[in-house]
């Protein structure tokens, strides 16, 4: 991509919006003229993707990318947030993404996962097999034929450097995507193995440090001590999975490498990360917490504390920038998912915004020139932005003013927990529901959001998600894809993979011989075929 200097942007877009206001012609003449003016000058970047940086924002539709724009904005004091935009957002190309797993209109982050990591879809539930597994149905040959490869393996093979961090337990759904095989997400750690099936599959912790490709991973950040073995579960929210094998996979990791010559290290909080550097340091496992980690706003950022997205990237991104032959590292924003599924509107944009200042931060560490930049979610969720709220209304507010008609929130849920906290339980009550705007708690992080159906856990959203590429061959993203294409169009760009020599030729066909072998070989083909038909 060589679009015009930012600066220059900069420049000519402050020019255009001084030139006129927001209600003058002019304004809006001038913005889609220098936008166009933008787009044409836009040039493919047929360089080689040395390095690939992928980022799933869990569960982050595009309901949430839009009041994440406005929240962030709102934040800083922006006039008029929803003109901004997301640092992805500003990217040179955007595809959308089709989420549904072979057998739901609703995925779940398993079959999304296998399908973005693998380049097959598959059953909701299952990870790294093809859908000939059904999900809990451990047939030890079935499992074995159905088993893929994922993207990992394949830059591992190319000599890169691998690597994944993540806000979930390391074990989680999306992760394990990455580097496990097996009919069920929750078969964890050993004890959630149901009788019967303990014979044919190892538990997703295992997997992790025995098997290819999770045992070559070069960096390891997330939560999950539990699965791992490394302690007793004291952690938030969701259900944990706890060995009973008395096996501490954590430290098996580290001797494992050192026995291979690999300079390994174990680190579990931010005083301890702080001390890995790359030139002491190979390979480092980083559990920061006995289950998923925190939401960033709670997080104790003190030395015993756990860190942020952002840094636990950066430095996964300093070990793997090692490598002579370029690196692929997933980074997964996992409690965007975990927020909306307690209906935590706020948190789940706060989440979003961190994740946004993680992409910032990788891409001021990298060049454009030699890094594709990829950042995507897995599915979406029920959160939808809706009313007419006036322009610059605070995007966590209410809908509407009228004391005529019910009041209700922006951003509205179609199902979960937040139902009940919005009953009005009064023996006298005079509607069914309390009036959102007059609830005590609503600025606090905790605070559900309404939902008309009430479920214990929120449920995902089927829509389509975005994709947004910048860096070599960002532009295979452009169109309405299916989800598994996502790791096609990265072994293409990286050249490692199925895929490895579909991108190769490419920019000797542009500019060469190539362009205009197209057009004569048609105009061949359809003489003969004409001559053959005569
Ligand atoms: C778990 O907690 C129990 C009781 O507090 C303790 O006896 C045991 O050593 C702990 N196990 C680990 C692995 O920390
Ligand atoms: C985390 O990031 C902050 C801000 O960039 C920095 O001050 C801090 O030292 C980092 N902590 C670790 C453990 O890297
Ligand atoms: C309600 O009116 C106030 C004052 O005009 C305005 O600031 C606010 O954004 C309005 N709210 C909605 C939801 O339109
Ligand atoms: C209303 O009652 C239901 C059912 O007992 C409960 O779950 C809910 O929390 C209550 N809501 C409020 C706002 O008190
Ligand atoms: C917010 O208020 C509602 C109703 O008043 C209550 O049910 C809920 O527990 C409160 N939430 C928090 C986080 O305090
Ligand atoms: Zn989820």
């Amino acid at each position: 991509m060589r679009c015009p200097p930012l600066l220059l942007t900069l420049v000519l877009a402050l020019a255009t919006y001084t030139a006129a206001t927001i209600e003058e012609k002019d304004y809006w003449m001038n913005l889609g003229r220098s936008h166009l003016e933008h787009v044409l000058s836009k040039q493919p970047n047929t360089n080689l993707a040395k390095n690939v940086i992928l980022f799933v924002g869990d569960g982050m539709g595009l309901a949430t990318v839009t009041a994440a724009r406005i929240f962030k904005g709102q934040q800083q004091g922006m006039e008029g947030a929803e003109k901004g935009s997301l640092v992805w957002e500003t990217f040179p190309d955007v595809g959308l993404v089709k989420t549904y797993n072979v057998d739901k209109q609703v995925p779940d982050s398993a079959g999304t996962g296998t399908a973005i990591f693998t380049g097959v879809k598959t059953n909701m539930g299952v990870v790294g097999v093809d859908a000939r597994v059904p999900k809990g149905k451990c047939d030890a040959t079935q499992v074995k034929k159905a088993s893929l490869d994922s993207i990992m393996q394949w830059a591992q093979a190319s000599g890169k450097l691998t690597g994944f961090v993540t806000t979930t337990r390391v074990t989680h759904a999306t992760p394990s995507s990455t580097y496990a095989r097996s009919p069920h997400r929750e078969w964890e750690c050993n004890a959630k193995i149901p009788i019967g099936a303990t014979n044919c599959v190892k538990d997703i912790a295992r997997q992790l440090i025995e098997d290819e490709p999770g045992r070559n991973l070069r960096v390891i950040f997330g939560g999950g001590l539990s699965p791992m073995g490394v302690a007793n579960y004291t952690g938030p929210d969701e259900e944990v999975c706890k060995r009973t094998d008395g096996r501490n996979l954590a430290d098996e990791w580290v001797r494992d490498k050192e026995s291979a010559g690999v300079r390994a290290t174990f680190v579990r909080n931010n005083g301890e990360l702080a001390r890995v550097t790359p030139g002491e340091h190979d390979a480092v496992m980083g559990l920061f917490a006995t289950n998923h980690m925190e939401y960033d706003a709670e997080r104790d950022q003190g030395p015993e504390g756990s860190p942020s997205l952002l840094n636990m990237t950066t430095t996964a991104m300093r070990l793997l920038q090692k490598g002579p032959n370029g690196f692929l590292l997933m980074v997964e924003g996992g409690l965007i998912d975990q927020a909306h599924h307690q209906n935590y509107a706020r948190l789940a944009l706060m989440e979003t915004v961190g994740m946004e200042a993680t992409v910032q931060a990788v891409l001021e560490m990298t060049s454009r020139e030699d890094t594709l930049v990829i950042v995507t979610a897995d599915h979406s969720h029920t959160m939808t932005m809706n009313g007419y709220p006036a322009r610059g209304n605070d995007i966590l507010g209410m809908a509407h003013n009228s004391t005529k008609k019910q009041l209700f929130e922006t951003l509205t849920y179609a199902n979960g927990p937040g139902h009940y906290d919005h009953l009005n339980n009064a023996t006298d009550r005079s509607s069914v529901y309390l009036d959102p705007s007059q609830m005590a708690n609503r600025s606090d992080i905790h605070y559900r959001h309404f939902a008309p159906i009430g479920i214990k856990s929120e449920t995902h959203g089927g829509e389509d998600i975005a994709v947004y590429a910048i860096g070599p061959f960002s532009h295979l993203f452009n169109g309405v894809h299916e989800q598994n294409y996502i790791a096609h169009a990265i072994s293409c760009a990286g050249q490692f993979g199925p895929n490895a020599d579909m991108c190769k030729s490419t920019k000797s066909a542009a500019s060469g011989f190539g362009s205009k072998a197209h057009p004569i070989a048609i105009m061949l083909i359809f003489t003969f075929v004409r001559i053959t038909l005569l």
